[in-house]
């Protein structure tokens, strides 16, 4: 979910510094430590609401959308179009603000929540590390959401346990310096079969994209020689999963601030006078690098950085896809929440090249996605399902790494717990996921071992003279 706010202050821990430290070059060094101090500030957010509404029409829409660059509103679900739901979250000194603006314009909303702590608490006890629960002593249980050390030991084990199967591979170290694993799946084929990406995690506070990435690895894993679809999958793909893009982020949001989206970087605000962490990964690829949906300002939550590939996650990716481009079968990077399936581009509402055959693709996808759980989800080009996003992954892997299957999901649910989202549905998420990934995996098999099929009858085939 991309969710813009500018400047939140409960998203974005802006620091004002005082006057005499920005004027020496020691002081502000000074000022600095301040900053990385209180920036580890435990966010509560009791009193915290998350409002919902539906815009009627088209002025509606245009009037919320207005409150887009309101720094006291966090939106969850952007307005888009009318008739669909949008839901922000707003901080306790904002919401009278907030909500006397949306009585003026006439615009009906409902509370789903006066206290999001409560959401977060609830949680931080159905997921606790290290506790009773069952499943953490058996292994690692796919039911619940994993802290970032969990993550980190689950996969140097299973690396371990299927040495002929697995590699984990290390992308880079983050600000802080974390690891951004990547774990590739093969039975064989010395790098020449065609190669499955999948990342999640990008945005730290998705909890669900983790979560099913790591489903998928297990399965993937526990399937092969047992499971004949999924043997005779591996055999024809290598996957490659990298199921937390943004461990710096994920780390900040299981600490100190679960809603916390970006990285946790600090932004080139020198010798400015606002400073904020955070670069927005999914806005630092190099494909209309700084366009609609984006903000220059260090403090808001899309911030893009000032150049493309400034960070170690959107370079991760880079890399990875580079290294692969030439046999990528498809590209798949996870984000929540919402239920939408979406292909190229966000930054512009033009069909793609392949839009066509995208669309046919997709409604494969949900239509197996809903087999599953009777979950819908949309589906349909980001631009137009979700709204503009610029410097975005899926599109750079499209564009400039010239990948012709890249997709980005919205994983659940649509919009009664959001980010929070239960952890009783993480594991119907994962197996919903799979099928639509499967799916078009298997139908983009199909395709070329059929295409191959076909220039094999007519190289052999002689073909008469008219
Ligand atoms: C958050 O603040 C509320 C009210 O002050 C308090 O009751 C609650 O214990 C706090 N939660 C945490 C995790 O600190
Ligand atoms: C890995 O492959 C080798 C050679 O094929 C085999 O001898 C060995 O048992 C395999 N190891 C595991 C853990 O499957
Ligand atoms: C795998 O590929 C590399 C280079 O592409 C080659 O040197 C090597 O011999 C190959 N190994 C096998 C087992 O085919
Ligand atoms: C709107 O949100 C509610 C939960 O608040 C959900 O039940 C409903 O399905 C959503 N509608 C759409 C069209 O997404
Ligand atoms: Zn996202």
């Amino acid at each position: 979910m991309n969710g813009v706010n500018i400047g939140t202050n409960f998203q974005n821990e802006v620091r004002e510094l005082p006057f005499s430290l920005r004027m020496c070059g020691h002081f502000l060094f000074l000022g600095f430590a301040i900053l990385i101090i209180q920036s580890k500030a435990f966010q509560n957010f009791t009193g915290h609401k998350l409002l919902g509404m539906v815009p009627r029409n088209s002025a509606e829409v245009k009037t919320l959308r207005d409150l887009l660059e309101d720094p006291e509103v966090d939106f969850w679900m952007e307005p888009t179009h009318e008739l669909q739901n949008v839901t922000v979250h707003v901080a306790p000194e904002s919401h009278r603000k907030l909500e006397g603006k949306l009585r003026n314009m006439g615009l009906h909303y409902h509370t789903i929540t006066d206290n999001l702590e409560e959401w977060i608490e609830r949680e931080r006890e159905e997921n606790y590390p290290g506790s009773h629960l069952e499943g953490r002593d058996a292994g690692f249980a796919f039911d619940v959401y994993h802290p970032l050390d969990e993550i980190v030991n689950y996969l140097e084990d299973v690396s371990r346990k299927h040495p002929n199967l697995t590699k984990l591979l290390n992308m880079g170290d983050t600000y802080e310096g974390n690891v951004i694993y990547l774990l590739k799946i093969s039975s064989g084929g010395n790098d020449t079969r065609p190669a499955v990406w999948v990342d999640a995690g990008i945005h730290s506070r998705e909890w669900i994209a983790p979560a099913t990435a790591l489903y998928m690895i297990n399965h993937l894993l526990t399937g092969y020689g047992t499971d004949r679809y999924l043997t005779d999958l591996i055999d024809h793909n290598d996957f490659y999963i990298l199921p937390l893009v943004n461990p710096d982020g994920y780390l900040h949001t299981w600490g100190w601030n679960r809603l916390w989206r970006k990285n946790r970087a600090i932004a080139n605000g020198f010798p400015g006078v606002l400073i904020c962490r955070g670069i927005d990964p999914n806005r630092n690829f190099d494909i209309f690098f700084g366009g609609p949906s984006t903000s220059s300002t260090p403090c808001s939550s899309i911030y893009k950085g000032d150049k493309p590939f400034s960070e170690a996650e959107s370079s991760a990716i880079r890399d990875g896809v580079m290294s692969l481009r030439h046999r990528m079968r498809a590209y798949f990077t996870l984000h929540s929440f919402s239920q939408l399936w979406m292909t190229p581009h966000g930054y512009t509402t033009l069909k793609s090249p392949d839009f066509n055959e995208h669309m046919d693709l997709l409604r494969m996808a949900v239509s197996a996605v809903e087999s599953i759980h009777g979950q819908k989800y949309k589906y349909g080009p980001s631009a137009e399902t979700l709204y503009a996003t610029s410097g975005s992954a899926s599109d750079w892997v499209y564009d400039i790494a010239g990948v012709r299957y890249s997709f980005s999901v919205e994983l659940r649910d649509r919009g009664a717990f959001g980010f929070l989202l239960p952890r009783t549905e993480i594991l119907p998420t994962s197996e919903e996921t799979w099928a639509g990934i499967s799916t078009i995996v298997s139908r983009l098999q199909t395709k070329d071992e059929d295409a191959k099929k076909r220039t094999s009858t007519t190289s052999t085939t002689p073909v008469p003279r008219a």
